[in-house]
C-alpha cells in the first residue's frame, strides 16, 4: 500500500481535482484506491456528491458521542474507488488535540488497519499547513503537489517543502515529494516561461505529465462526477490518465515512458480506457518493417486538439518526415490521435492541419529548424 499526500497551502492549484481524478484513473488501471478527503471545506466529498454526515473526524475525535472506525465510513465511488468523506467538524480536531501526546500520528494510526485493503490511498489534503497537512504527510511516504503555472505558486511549494524537512528531521519520517503542473494554458506564452523555471528550479521533482486547463475538469465536480464518468474523451481524462500510468511506472516500475502531452501505451494494454484510443492503428509496410526489427511493444500516441480541422497527419523525423497513410490521424470530439510504434529515441516532429504544417501546441519541448519554424521533439523510452 502506497498512501499519497496531494498537499499545497495555495487554494486553487488543483488540489482536490488532482485527488478525485488520479484516484479514479488508478481505479480504471486496476487499482484499488482510498481516497481521504482531509479538508473541512469536504471539496472532493461535494464534488463527487457524497454529502455525509459521517467524516474522519467520528474516527479521531475522542469527544464525539458518535464514534466510529474507519471502515464504518468509507463510501464506494467507482468499482475501485473509495472514499473517507469529510465535513466542517473535521477543522475542529486541530483543537480538541492540542496537548495531545502523539497528535500528529493520528491518521497513520488509523490508515494501517486498511493497508491489506488497498493498493493506493490518497489525502486531500486542506489549503493550509497546520495539523492536518502534517498528519497527512506523517502518513504518506510520497507527496504530490500541484502547481498552477501563475505567478505566485513556487513560494508555496517552498513552504511545504520546509514541512516536509521538518517532519524528516523532528519526526524522523522522509517524503518523496514531486511537483505537478496544473491547468497548464499552452495558448499563453506565460506558461512556458514558467514551465522552464520549474524545470531549472525543481529538476528531477517535477512529473513529466502536465495537466492542461481543461474545462471539462470544472464541469464534471460541479455535476459532482469523475471527468472519466463525465467525459472520457476530454483533455482532462487524457491527462489524469497519463499521470496515474506515470505514477504506476515510477512507484511499481513498470516499463511504460512518457513525453509531456504525449502518451504510450503497451500493445496489449488495458490500462486505459478502451475507448479513448483507438488499438488498430493502419500501419505502412515501412512502418511494419520498423516495427518487426525493433519493436519495443510500445505505441506513442500524438495528440492534438482541432475540432475545425478537416485533415490532420503528423510527421517527422521517425519516417524521414514523409506522409503516408500510416500518420494520418483520427478525430474524436475535436482530438485528432494517431498511435506509432517507435522505438527508443528522439523524434522530431510536426504536425499538417489541412496541410499547414504546424508544431504541437501542447508540447513544450521544441527547437528552431532550418526552415524557420519550430519542430517539437519528443523523446521515446523503453523500458528502465
Ligand atoms: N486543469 C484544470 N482545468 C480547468 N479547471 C480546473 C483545472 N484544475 C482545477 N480546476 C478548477 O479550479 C478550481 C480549483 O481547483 P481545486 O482542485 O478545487 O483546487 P484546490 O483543491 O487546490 O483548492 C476548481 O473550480 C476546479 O474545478
Ligand atoms: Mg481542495
Amino acid at each position: 500500500m502506497k498512501v499519497i499526500s496531494i498537499a499545497n497551502q495555495k487554494g486553487g492549484c488543483g488540489k482536490t481535482t488532482t485527488a478525485i481524478n488520479l484516484a479514479s484513473a488508478l481505479g480504471v488501471n486496476g487499482k484499488r484506491v482510498l481516497l481521504v478527503d482531509l479538508d473541512p471545506q469536504a471539496h472532493a466529498s461535494l464534488g463527487l456528491n457524497i454529502d455525509s454526515p459521517d467524516s474522519i473526524y467520528n474516527v479521531i475525535s475522542r469527544l464525539t458521542p458518535r464514534k466510529l472506525k474507519l471502515g464504518d465510513i468509507i463510501v464506494t465511488v467507482e468499482k475501485s474507488f473509495d472514499l473517507v468523506p469529510s465535513n466542517i467538524l473535521v477543522g475542529t480536531l486541530e483543537q480538541e488535540l492540542a496537548d495531545e501526546i502523539g497528535r500528529e500520528l493520528k491518521l497513520s494510526e488509523i490508515l494501517a488497519t486498511q493497508k491489506d485493503k488497498y493498493d493506493y490511498i490518497l489525502i486531500d489534503c486542506p489549503p493550509s499547513l497546520g495539523f492536518l497537512t502534517v498528519n497527512a504527510l506523517r502518513a504518506s511516504s510520497d507527496v504530490i503537489i500541484p502547481v498552477e503555472t501563475s505567478r505566485f505558486s513556487m513560494q508555496g511549494v517552498d513552504h511545504l517543502m520546509d514541512i516536509v524537512n521538518l517532519i524528516r528531521d523532528r519526526l524522523n519520517h522522509s517524503v518523496e515529494s514531486r511537483i505537478l503542473i496544473t491547468m497548464f494554458d499552452s495558448r499563453l506564452r506565460h506558461s512556458f516561461s514558467m514551465l522552464a523555471q520549474m524545470k531549472e528550479k525543481f529538476n528531477g521533482q517535477l512529473i513529466d505529465t502536465i495537466v492542461h486547463v481543461n474545462v471539462k475538469l470544472k464541469e464534471s465536480a460541479v455535476m459532482g462526477k469523475t471527468v472519466y464518468k463525465y467525459d472520457k474523451y476530454c483533455r482532462g481524462t487524457k491527462d489524469y490518465f497519463s499521470l496515474a500510468k506515470e505514477l504506476i511506472t515510477s512507484i511499481e516500475g513498470s516499463p511504460v515512458s512518457a513525453a509531456p502531452a504525449v502518451r504510450e501505451r503497451k500493445l496489449d494494454s488495458a490500462s486505459a480506457p478502451a475507448e479513448s484510443a483507438p488499438v488498430s492503428v493502419p500501419i505502412s509496410n515501412r512502418m511494419r518493417e520498423i516495427v518487426k526489427k525493433e519493436s519495443s511493444g510500445l505505441l506513442t500516441t500524438f495528440i492534438l486538439e482541432a475540432p475545425q480541422a478537416q485533415s490532420v497527419y503528423v510527421t517527422g523525423s521517425f519516417n524521414d518526415w514523409s506522409l503516408d497513410e500510416s500518420c494520418r490521424m483520427k478525430t474524436e470530439n475535436g482530438f485528432w490521435t494517431v498511435q506509432l510504434p517507435l522505438k527508443a529515441g528522439l523524434y522530431k516532429y510536426q504536425f499538417i492541419v489541412d496541410g499547414k504544417w504546424q508544431e504541437d501546441p501542447d508540447n513544450p519541448v521544441k527547437e528552431r529548424n532550418s526552415f524557420g519554424d519550430i519542430n517539437s521533439l519528443i523523446e521515446v523510452k523503453v523500458g528502465d
